[in-house]
């Protein structure tokens, strides 16, 4: 017999027991009309002396993917979430949550308030909330504890780490996972728990944290959440488990978690969340099929090519990477081979892994090799004549269908097209260094990129594990620009008045990882350096210049390498150097400025600002399609601090 409850839960009787379905497409999340649904669910079960127990399971390969996150902000119709996780819990006959795969969020919180949890091995279950600025608020702060101790519960909770069936077994999360039919072995549970007390996750003791394990846990975690306040909240919310009551502590994890969900890091996080969503939409590109990919070639090994190589290894494809001669393609392939084995010393790979990925790699000092590749991305040396006569000759040898990318930063794809003979078969793959590590992937739509190209270099980006964002062809593209004007706007307030390490510090307190010239000095002096030389003779007398770069570099102070650049590196140390103030006021008394002191606000204000106006140069131009997509670039390329929102919704613009 089927049974309603509401348009998104649903329900079937099974040798007794109630097996209740959410769907809620796309992520099954816990809106109004299903929170209402599986409440009804529950009484129904409690109701009917015929049925034993409850089965929980989501349709599609989404166990409940949390809250709906469309609905923060709006006023929320009961139940609301914690009184149905409560509900759950309080229910006298047995409720397995049959965890078919996400549980994330509010839907781990649901699995939670379950008496008995069976995983598939699908199944990945965490409480991301923090990424969204919040901390949990059903809940799951105060059960988690109580099946996976203080410390595990505390990791996930501030961290939002997801973790597999096998992990949550591990844990104490779930009792079962499962190969068989998933929903069968959760009905044949209600039939064995049937008659006994539920086990409450809410009623379990917590067992006393191991304090120099949670101290040392909580300082790396606090490490990493510059300026976010969620995960603060979190550790604080989970230690706290242990020395009051379930009542207590949920009463303040809904405080908090409200209090948090209407403050700004949570708006612009979410802002972050759904920008991510909509970057992968592009008009034009409905309907239109990616190509399909299977062998991707990386021409030059240095660091950036051996780092897609990962990226592309780790991604499943089979990957040819080609050198101009077979020392540096053997050196390329050690470069790369280095990079696996670092991922085995960190734990992040395992020796099959590593084994697969190198059975799937071949190098060669001949381009001719190539001839078999689906997609040749290349990543040799940024220089026109260089790349232009790269591109004729893989023009020559790779098939006429495949496609041909550039990893360009600075110079204009639609050239190198030009020099082909296909050149709607030439797209941009803009990676970020280390381009195995980095999510960021500026896909450049050149001017005659066909639309099938452009979804395919999107759909690689993906699969690799990055976040692709398109953008059209100006001069460093989005990120670039954004961050030469953000360069400029920081030299011009060293004219004005502000040292490197003030602009710095403000910027740092801002949320950012590194300031400016801290940045600089990481990236090294000399290729903006040599740009400015070539750019000298065309730039305008009238524009305003700042020389002081220049001074540095002529210094020999080409940044942290050279052990000098805007700061001093004795024994690594970032230290403020004498000798780059003096240069700094030489420049003010050459252009006969007048410092004055400049307040951390202002140097925000105006860093920000230039990056805005430069974002809607972009916009205007259409080279971004959307602000957010420059906030994305600029979040996941060059450390702009996420719980900010980006340069374009700081300055209001999305
Ligand atoms: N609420 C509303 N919409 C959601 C959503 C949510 N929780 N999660 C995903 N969506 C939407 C996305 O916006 C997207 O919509 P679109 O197609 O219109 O753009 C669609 O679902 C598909 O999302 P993805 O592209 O991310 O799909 P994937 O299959 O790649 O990933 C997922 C699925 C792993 C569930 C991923 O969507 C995800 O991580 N979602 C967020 C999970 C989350 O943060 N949950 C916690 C919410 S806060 C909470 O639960 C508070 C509670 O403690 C009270």
């Amino acid at each position: 017999m089927s049974l309603t409850f509401s348009a998104t839960v649903t329900g079937s009787v099974t040798d007794g027991v109630l097996v209740v379905t959410i769907d809620n497409p796309p992520v099954n999340a816990a809106s109004a009309d299903m929170r209402q649904g599986l409440f009804a669910a529950i009484d129904h079960a409690a109701a009917d002396s015929g049925i034993a127990g409850v089965v929980v399971t989501g349709a599609g390969k989404t166990f409940v993917g949390g809250a709906d996150i469309r609905e923060f902000g709006k006023p929320m119709a009961e139940p609301l979430l914690p009184q149905l996780v409560n509900h759950i819990e309080a229910c006298d006959k047995p409720v397995v949550a049959a965890i078919n795969g996400a549980a994330l969020g509010g839907g781990l919180e649901i699995a939670l308030g379950c008496h008995h949890r069976i995983a598939s091995p699908a199944a990945k279950l965490g409480l991301p909330e923090v990424k969204l600025g919040i901390v949990p608020g059903a809940g799951g702060t105060q059960r988690l504890p109580r099946l996976a101790g203080i410390v595990a519960a505390a990791e996930m909770a501030a961290t939002g780490r997801m973790v597999g069936a096998d992990e949550a077994l591990a844990l104490g999360i779930v009792d079962e996972v499962t190969t068989d039919d998933l929903v069968a072995k959760a009905v044949a549970a209600v039939g064995a728990l049937a008659g006994d007390p539920p086990r409450r996750s809410g009623e379990l003791a917590v067992q006393a944290a191991d304090a120099e394990a949670f101290d040392k846990m909580s300082a790396k975690v606090l490490a990493r959440a510059r300026g976010q306040d969620a995960p603060a909240e979190a550790l604080r919310l989970v230690r706290s488990a242990g020395e009051r009551t379930l009542a207590e502590g949920l009463v303040d994890e809904r405080a908090t978690f409200i209090r948090l969900r209407d403050a700004d890091q949570a708006k612009a996080l979410r802002h972050v969340f759904f920008a991510e969503r909509a970057a992968a939409k592009v008009d034009g590109l409905e309907g239109v099929e990616p190509r399909p990919i299977r062998t991707i070639g990386i021409v030059g090994l240095g660091l950036m090519g051996s780092g897609i190589a990962v990226a592309a290894l780790d991604g499943g494809y089979t990957v040819i990477g080609a050198e101009m001669t077979a020392e540096a393609a053997e050196k390329g392939r050690e470069r790369i081979v280095a990079v696996l084995d670092r991922n085995v010393a960190s734990g992040r790979l395992d020796a099959d892994g590593r084994e697969k990925r190198l059975a799937r790699l071949t190098t060669s000092g001949r381009l001719e090799d190539l001839a078999d590749a689906d997609l040749v991305i290349e990543a040799v040396f940024d220089d026109l004549a260089v790349k232009t006569e790269l591109f004729q000759r893989l023009d020559a040898i790779v098939r006429p269908d495949a496609v041909l990318a550039t990893n360009t930063s600075y110079l204009d794809p639609d050239v190198l097209a030009a020099a082909t003979t296909r050149p709607e078969r030439v797209v941009g793959l803009h990676f970020f260094s280390p381009a195995n590590i980095m999510r960021l992937v500026e896909v450049v739509n050149c001017a005659r990129t066909a639309p099938d190209v452009l979804a395919t270099a999107l759909a690689v980006a993906k699969k690799l594990g990055k976040l692709p964002v398109v953008s059209g062809v100006t001069e460093g593209f989005i990120g670039n620009s954004i961050f030469s004007a953000y360069r400029r706007e920081a030299e011009f307030l060293l004219e004005d008045g502000a040292l490197p390490q003030e602009i710095d510090a403000a910027m740092e307190a801002y949320g950012f990882a590194m300031g400016p010239f801290a940045v600089f000095d990481l990236a090294g002096l000399e290729i903006a350096w040599a740009r400015r030389k070539r750019q000298a003779g065309t730039r305008d007398p009238a524009e305003r210049y700042v020389e002081i770069a220049d001074r540095l570099c002529e210094a020999g102070r080409f940044g942290q390498k050279a052990g000098r650049g805007w700061y001093a590196y004795p024994d690594g140390k970032r230290t403020v150097d004498p000798e780059v103030t003096a240069l700094i006021e030489a420049a003010r008394t050459k252009k006969s400025i007048v410092a004055r002191r400049i307040e951390a606000e202002e140097i925000v204000s105006r860093l920000l600002g230039a990056m805005a106006a430069e974002g809607d140069r972009l916009l205007a131009n259409k080279i971004a399609l959307r602000a957010s997509d420059i906030d994305l670039v600029l979040i996941n390329g060059y450390g702009f601090p996420a719980h900010r929102g980006g340069p374009m919704f700081a300055a209001g613009r999305s």
